[in-house]
């Protein structure tokens, strides 16, 4: 059973049960059955897959494979502070917990272990592909884009740039805008000789944010952009005091989204994270340039940054994918993503409209085709098709479906408590408490009670990256 997002129609998802999918060697789909009952048939139309290795979905509809989950904006260093923030916000967040974190990447052994921890967890939650913020240490970044290789995780590796000497703590900033180009320039190299054709792992240019950074490393990195068409990620109004923040620096430009394409930085390849508290005219000044937006809403959440318009940004023709941003988001899950997206657009729905609530199926849509379209691969990952690479998750229900049986009477250690019998005034008789459902209604399912126990196995481009045995 294949299920992903509808191409054109982010509210419907595609169900093909009994399918089968021919991946080559090379990791690209080379045909796509959506009636297949019978291998011996496929092979029969497809000879050259006759000695193909063949991977079956269980057979009693539950399990089923999706396309790997895409996340937009994760910062790699950040991983061990997952779900400490106590009740920050942005900016003493990032003073008290985030940059003494992301310094001790200094040493090279820390970031190892750090790292390496990352690349294996978010693999196993199903993200076939992640834009990671690394830290300003070439070494350590250098060591991210080798893990996300050998781990065989697709990334986009940044080495921060944060040159600001008021902004940025002295034990943890660029000392000039020079730096942040030159330390930039050795991560881009260093990769380029490990993936020469950036077939998994990719540089990307990060410019911390706005306010982390001159006018000069602004100005240079926007050079940067354009000589090397290389992809860009940074952060936008996340905060209403960054807002204020960027207000005080960049007194001569009208809004935040003016500052970074005053320096050529809002560009069809630049990842905007968070974009909550844009005005209509930013907004449509993103749309103008086809910059694209990652929504955080479990960090949004979290460091009460606030709600993002989601509806209200694609309303606007703006592309929007899902980004965890751990560890302002203290999950590594696109899943929990997912689920936050939908619970965000309700609140936000309870101001603007009923209008907001975003679907399961619309949030999945945007933690795969999305997110594609987000990092500039939508013609090869987010879907099923031909020529498209597999990028991919098995699930299985089994553990959303627990029965409960495994907790009655006599199995749990130590003392057994009479079973509980709850005597309602009319029985209802027997209930298929599951089973009965639709593949939507299974996929709700997933979404809402699910976790990366669900994630059985997870292949990039072809290869098996990871196994729940
Ligand atoms: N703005 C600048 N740096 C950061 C960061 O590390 N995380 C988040 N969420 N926002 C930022
Ligand atoms: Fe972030």
């Amino acid at each position: 059973t294949f299920i992903h997002s509808d191409r054109d129609e982010a509210s419907k998802l595609d169900v093909f049960e009994e399918g089968a999918i021919g991946v080559n060697s090379e990791g690209v789909i080379e045909f796509v059955e959506r009636d297949a009952k019978d291998v011996d048939g496929v092979v029969d139309k497809h000879p050259s897959f006759k000695d193909a290795e063949v991977v079956r979905t269980e057979s009693g509809r539950r399990q089923f494979f999706f396309p790997g989950f895409i996340d937009t904006h994760i910062h790699a260093p950040q991983y061990p502070n997952a779900g400490v923030f106590g009740s920050s916000t942005l900016l003493d967040w990032l003073n008290k917990y985030t940059f003494p974190r992301e310094a001790s990447l200094s040493s090279l052994s820390v970031a190892r272990t750090i790292y390496s921890r990352c690349v294996a967890r978010t693999l196993s939650h199903g993200t076939t592909t992640a834009a990671y913020y690394a830290t300003i240490h070439v070494p350590a970044t250098n060591l991210l884009a080798d893990i996300c290789s050998a781990a065989g995780q697709r990334a986009f590796v940044g080495r921060v740039c944060m040159d600001h000497k008021d902004i940025n703590p002295d034990y943890y900033r660029d000392e000039s805008a020079d730096e942040s180009i030159t330390n930039t320039c050795l991560c881009i190299d260093h990769i380029k000789k490990i993936d020469p054709n950036y077939e998994l792992v990719s540089p990307i240019i990060t410019p911390r944010f706005a306010p982390s950074c001159t006018t000069e490393a602004l100005q240079k990195l926007g050079k940067l952009v354009k000589e090397t068409g290389l992809p860009c990620q940074t952060h936008i109004s996340e905060n209403r005091n960054e807002i204020q923040l960027v207000k005080k620096l960049f007194p001569e430009y009208g809004s935040y989204a003016e500052v970074y394409d005053a320096f050529g930085l809002l560009t069809p390849k630049m990842i905007l994270g968070h974009a909550i508290h844009l005005s209509k005219k930013e907004m449509e000044l993103i749309r103008s340039r086809d910059a694209k937006v990652s929504h955080c809403p479990v960090s949004n959440s979290a460091l009460t940054s606030g709600g993002a318009k989601v509806r209200w940004l694609m309303n606007g023709g703006i592309t929007v994918g899902l980004g965890t941003d751990v560890s302002g988001g203290y999950s590594p899950s696109i899943l929990e993503a997912v689920r936050a997206t939908t619970l965000v657009s309700r609140h936000v729905a309870l101001s603007d409209g009923d209008e907001c609530k975003l679907s399961v199926e619309e949030s999945l849509y945007l933690a795969t085709r999305g997110g594609a379209k987000v990092v500039g691969l939508e013609n090869k990952i987010g879907g099923f098709e031909v020529g498209m690479e597999w990028d991919a998750q098995l699930i299985g229900l089994e553990l959303v479906e627990t029965t409960g049986d495994e907790f009655s009477e006599g199995d749990a250690e130590g003392e057994v408590v009479d079973k509980v019998v709850f005597e309602g005034p009319k029985s209802a008789g027997p209930v298929d408490v599951f089973g009965w459902e639709t593949w939507d209604d299974k996929v709700a399912k997933w979404v809402y009670n699910g976790d990366d126990r669900n994630t059985l196995g997870v292949w990039v481009k072809g290869r098996k990256v990871w196994s729940r045995e």
